[in-house]
């Protein structure tokens, strides 16, 4: 029974599309290593295309390092090409390329115009090696189109799907820097009256239930505070404002001043003598938003977060786990975009927010459900130093 065309998958579609079959992968797979003892040249040819071009070139940011870097992993890119097994896995692994050539910029008509590239070259190994018949050479080079034209589809439509994600999160915080801009400022002082009346009234005597509902509303005027806080430094994006940074004495702090529930406990495990040039204020924001988080996440249940700094050759990782219910399969891709958020009363900034503070310092956050058991784990993933920042983008 065939498969109805609105069941397909994107990759099912287009391999259908363009009828890519069994026998175009056979005689692919059979070509292989003929093209196999010329790919080292396709690649130099490839790239020299790109550096001769001087607004594909632009794209290229890591000098001669990176170029070598890449031609390898474009011979592997023609060999897996070549051989398949063209199954959802191959598919999956493709979906990176276009994803990646949205975070480095790279404009659209550049790969519809370097995949003609690698057309004309391995046409041109058809016509030199292909020994047989006249017929076998032109469903050769007919594979050898059908394949390019999958991956060309297939890099495309991700280049499209990150590149609308990118557009609705630039959206999205010009949004929240005008939203902040005009009420996080003038929220601030009806905020610092309440707090100051609070002030007054804590300071007289009242029976228990008053006193702690005077609690209750000082920690949720503390909550407003921080979501304002959140959202003006997230308006301002100021470059960090780097030092050198004790990781195990900040971990320490934040963990000093983030409130937790009584039957949640912080486990704090830093390498020895971590340092880090980064912005402390920043970072501290960053570390107390995951701990604050960590902490609501475990509020009816109690639980353990784990507060960890790590050093590795060129990078520091913060991270906090948790063992709270993790995040809900569908908000998890979403994590770090403002204004989601898995909570019923979160605002969807703190996330955001870490990420942005990551990015300032030419890192990145992850996050991910645990593998071994429930809970959260964000990951903050920092250049020890500026000198780190610039070797990172050189391999990138
Ligand atoms: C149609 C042709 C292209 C193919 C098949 C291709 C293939 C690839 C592959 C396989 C990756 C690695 C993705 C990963 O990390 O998994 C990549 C990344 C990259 N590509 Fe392309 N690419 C093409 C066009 C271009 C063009 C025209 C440029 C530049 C003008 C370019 C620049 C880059 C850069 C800078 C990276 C990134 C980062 C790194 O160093 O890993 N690509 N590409």
């Amino acid at each position: 029974m065939t498969t109805p065309v609105q069941d397909l998958s994107f990759f099912d579609d287009i391999k259908a599309y363009v009828g890519f079959t069994d026998a175009d992968a056979a005689a692919l797979a059979g070509f292989e290593p003929l093209v196999a003892p010329h790919y080292e040249r396709i690649a130099d040819h490839f790239y020299e295309c790109i550096l001769a071009h001087p607004k594909a070139h632009a794209a290229i940011r890591g000098g001669e390092a990176q170029v070598n870097r890449l031609k390898r992993t474009l011979v592997d890119w023609m060999r897996t090409g070549l051989l398949g097994p063209h199954d959802e896995r191959y598919y999956h692994r493709r979906t990176r390329i276009g994803r990646v050539h949205v975070q480095i910029d790279l404009p659209q008509q550049y790969m519809l115009t370097a995949m003609d590239v690698f057309r004309i070259d391995l046409r041109q190994v058809v016509e030199e090696t292909y020994a047989g018949e006249a017929e076998g050479r032109r469903r050769l080079n007919d594979a050898v189109d059908r394949l390019l034209d999958m991956e060309l589809a297939i890099m495309l439509q991700t280049y499209k799907e990150d590149s609308e994600d990118r557009l609705r999160r630039k959206e999205r915080l010009a949004t929240i820097g005008q939203l902040a801009a005009g009420i996080g400022h003038d929220l601030r002082n009806p905020l610092g009256v309440i707090e100051s009346s609070l002030y007054l009234l804590r300071r007289r005597d009242h029976d228990e239930k008053v006193s702690r509902h005077l609690e209750k509303i000082s920690a949720q005027v503390k909550i407003c505070g921080e979501i304002i806080t959140d959202l003006m430094e997230m308006a301002r994006n100021r470059p960090p404002k780097r030092s050198r940074v004790d990781v195990g004495a900040l971990i320490a702090d934040v963990v000093a001043s983030v409130p937790v529930p009584p039957d949640v406990t912080v486990l704090q495990v830093v390498d020895e003598c971590v340092e880090i040039d980064a912005d402390p204020g920043l970072l501290r924001q960053a570390l107390a938003n995951l701990v604050s988080n960590a902490a609501l996440a475990l509020e009816s249940s109690g639980g353990r977060i784990r507060v960890s700094g790590e050093a590795l050759e060129r990078e520091v990782v913060l991270t906090v786990a948790d063992d709270g219910p993790g995040f809900d399969p569908a908000t998890l891709s979403q994590a770090f975009e403002p204004l989601v958020t898995g909570r019923e009363q979160g605002v969807g900034l703190g996330l955001a927010l870490v990420q942005s503070i990551a990015r300032r310092h030419g890192g990145s956050a992850e996050a991910e459900n645990r593998m071994d058991g429930p809970g959260a784990v964000i990951r903050i993933r920092l250049p020890r130093t500026e000198a780190d920042e610039a070797g990172a983008e050189e391999e990138v």
